[in-house]
């Protein structure tokens, strides 16, 4: 979902939390290295918008910052949310899904590729690689915050949590996942729900799943479970090409598909409104227990930094990134979630020297 580069790109950048400042420096570094490389106009504007600010200011996010992030910016590169002193999350509802419901974010798209069979953790790689590439729904379903307490803490506590499912959510998700099976050329679009035990859900997503496929007869299209898709992904992950799926499931499979395609620390996101708002980060959270010790893998930021480059029309320069990712993997330059030794910044800066420039310059 590429638009044109026209003028200066504006990107509004939110390291947030945990390693996500850690990681969203380094992609910061390697897409400007290569933007400048390449003669590409990109504008950072940092925002302060996480844990510190809440617990200084007791405030996550205003109205009007939401405002300007959707009316000023190109698109948004966050690094991630969380932080052990907010329990309640509730900055990451407010930033995160706030971001993602109220500039209605409805595509989830979670690009999971092997790009290097060293790091596969499965015993058998399929012989045709493994690259899936997930949409998933992000402004529904078991997400919305709908329902609440009653009793609570009594022995009769009760806690209801509505799963939300529109036709117009699920009809224009699963459109945009053929629109995409379609451009790229992939051979399978694969729906993933729990139709036997959630029959309501189900049958909105089946029924509407069949009416859009119908228009796409070039696609095969089929149909899993989600538990058993779970265990899909591991015995025979090269049997599939596009998932698309809700929320909740959406959520779950990414982390699984990303880690049998090398780790949290490689996947990227980007979660858009198609012609609209997008806003890119990695799969991974803020992840408390390496945070602060260097030890973070910065190639899913990377990766998404790239992403969002294609998106914003630059595809040379987000060639040059995924390319200098690839090589940076194969010569072994990695951090200890991969077996190697390098940190966060050194990692980063191995993908950053591997960048060509579009005749093939080194960068130093
Ligand atoms: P997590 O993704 O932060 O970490 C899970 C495991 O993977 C941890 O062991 C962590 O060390 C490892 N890991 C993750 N990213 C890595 C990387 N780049 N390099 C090396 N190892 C990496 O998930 P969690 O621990 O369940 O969540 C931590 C916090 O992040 C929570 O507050 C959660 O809500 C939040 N979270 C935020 C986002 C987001 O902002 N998009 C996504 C997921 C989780
Ligand atoms: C993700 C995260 C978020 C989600 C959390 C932090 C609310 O896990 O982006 O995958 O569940 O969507
Ligand atoms: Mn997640």
């Amino acid at each position: 979902m590429p638009r044109a580069a026209v003028g200066t790109a504006r990107v509004a950048v939110i390291p947030g939390d945990g390693i996500g400042i850690e990681v969203t420096g380094e992609a910061v570094r390697c897409l400007r290295t290569a933007a400048d490389l390449h003669g590409a106009a990109i504008d950072f504007v940092h925002w302060d918008l996480g844990a510190e600010r809440f617990l200084r200011d007791g405030v996550t996010i205003t109205d009007d910052e939401i405002r300007r992030l959707a009316d000023n910016y190109d698109a948004i590169l966050l690094g991630a949310l969380g932080d052990p002193r907010v329990p309640d999350n509730a900055h990451i509802r407010d930033i995160l899904l706030g971001l993602r419901f109220r500039l209605d974010l409805y595509v989830n798209f979670r690009p999971c590729e092997l790009l290097d069979p060293r790091y596969c953790p499965l015993r058998d790689i399929p012989d045709g690689g493994i690259h899936i590439d997930i949409f998933r729904e992000s402004t529904e379903g078991a997400y919305v915050n709908m329902g609440g307490h009653f009793k609570q803490g009594t022995p009769d506590e009760i806690a209801i949590q509505e799963d939300v499912n529109t036709r117009k959510g699920v009809e224009r998700l699963v459109r945009a996942a053929f629109e995409y099976a379609r451009a790229e050329g992939s051979r399978r679009v694969t729906m993933v729900d729990k139709a036997n035990a959630l029959p309501a859900a189900g049958a909105l997503w089946r029924r509407t799943y069949h009416d859009v496929r119908a228009e796409y007869g070039e696609i095969e299209s089929d149909v899993m479970l989600v538990d058993a898709m779970a265990m899909d992904l591991v015995r025979r992950p090269g049997r599939y090409s596009v998932l698309v799926t809700s929320n909740l499931f959406g959520d779950i499979i990414s982390d699984l598909a990303a880690e049998v395609t090398g780790g949290l620390g490689l996947a990227p996101s980007g979660t858009l409104h198609p012609g609209r708002h997008a806003l890119f980060e990695p799969v991974h959270g803020s992840a408390p227990d390496i945070a602060g010790t260097g030890r973070a893998n910065p190639v899913a930021a990377v990766r998404s930094a790239a992403l969002m480059a294609r998106h914003l029309g630059h595809d040379a320069v987000a060639d040059d990134i995924d390319r200098a990712v690839r090589i940076a993997l194969a010569a072994g330059r990695i951090t200890p979630d991969l077996g190697g030794t390098l940190t966060t910044v050194e990692a980063g800066r191995a993908i950053c020297d591997r960048l060509s420039g579009p005749r093939g310059d080194a960068c130093h």
